[in-house]
């Protein structure tokens, strides 16, 4: 037997900008693993933003082009990674159909990281049907490519699981046809908000985007979370909890320095000035290549729908080979 094909898809819901969350969770694997995978697939998720967003189609419209500039930003690469709009490939929907016979109603309430996102909305039994099952049509998106390497954030790993058992029971009733699943989460899988909240998210207002200018980075990291009890300079100081030093494990490269700087600032002695000058510093050096990436981008959107829309003819021709096969396995190939 030969070695196993690798197919990585991801995607993004185009409700918002991306931040800095998005990329050490999963954008720096989807740059990496263009590279490495043997075929390499980059969906905007317009449907399932439209799963909570029903009545906001102006939200989702505008932001399929944010999204799709902020991955080419980060440098995600046409020439190899087919990107494309999940709208535009009617047989994720329709592969979305059949898997939802596969799935009960019981084992979706369930899912982890639909129950966190409805909290969150404060959905309760109201709850969009579209959005509760959007996680059998995510499996059609991994699926109508025969995707088995899958980056994400670290929230999104109770829906891979259920995909993994809809591959499952699709392969026992109807033979085999998909393969399992593999996700990858990044170095940080759950980057902290500013605020210091477990998460940062675009609905938390607690992020620091991609395309944030260097005077929007420096507000946000000007008010960012210390310790409350380091109010002298020389007052010792916790580092534990202190959003900026988690920021500057992350994302400061001289380990040495962060480590000396700990010290310092838990014997005091060291002024929170002093570290958020030096992050600011350290997130102004990873955006700002990006930041000008993004804009140049932006000057010809024409150029990036080009890019999205000779992607999607190319996924379509997917999609149509994969239906024929699942039509035969479900025996409804009729003609
Ligand atoms: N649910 C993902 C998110 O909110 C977006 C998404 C949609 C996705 N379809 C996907 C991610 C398929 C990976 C694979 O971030």
């Amino acid at each position: 037997m030969g070695k196993q094909q690798i197919t990585v898809l991801t995607g993004d819901r185009p409700t918002g900008k991306l931040h800095l969350g998005h990329f050490v969770g999963s954008i720096k694997n989807r740059v990496k693993l263009q590279n490495e995978a043997d075929c390499s697939f980059y969906m905007i998720a317009d449907v399932q933003a439209l799963t909570d967003n029903a009545n906001n189609p102006e939200k989702v419209r505008s932001n399929v082009l944010e999204v799709a500039l902020d991955n080419l930003a980060c440098g995600i690469d046409p020439n190899k990674t087919t990107m494309f709009i999940q709208s535009e490939i009617p047989e994720i929907a329709e592969l979305t159909v059949f898997f939802l016979n596969l799935v009960t109603l019981a084992r979706l309430k369930r899912n982890p990281t639909v129950k966190d996102e409805m909290k969150q909305k404060g959905y309760g039994e109201d709850v969009p049907a579209g959005f509760l099952v959007y996680p059998v049509s995510q499996a059609a998106d991994i699926l109508f490519c025969k995707s088995n390497l899958i980056p994400v954030g670290e929230d999104q790993l109770p829906v891979i699981e259920q995909v993994n058992e809809i591959v499952n029971d699709f392969n026992r009733i109807y033979g085999d046809t998909f393969e399992k699943v593999k996700h990858l989460v990044g170095d940080t899988p759950r980057l902290v908000g500013i605020d210091g909240g477990v998460k940062m998210g675009k609905s938390l207002n607690n992020a620091i985007y991609l395309s944030d200018s260097y005077e929007e980075i420096k507000k946000k990291v000007m008010n960012m979370y210390t310790d409350p009890k380091h109010i002298h300079v020389n007052d010792p100081g916790d580092v534990k909890n202190n959003v900026v030093f988690k920021y500057l494990d992350i994302f400061d490269d001289d380990k040495v320095e962060v480590a000396k700087l700990k010290e310092q600032y838990k014997k005091g002695g060291l002024g929170d000035v002093i570290i958020k000058k030096r992050l600011i510093e350290v997130l102004e050096n990873l955006v700002a290549p990006i930041r000008e990436k993004r804009e140049n981008l932006a000057k010809n959107p024409e150029a990036v729908m080009k890019i999205l829309e000779d992607g999607t003819v190319k996924a379509r021709r997917i999609a149509k080979e994969t239906m024929k096969e699942v039509k035969e396995k479900i025996k409804i190939n009729y003609f």
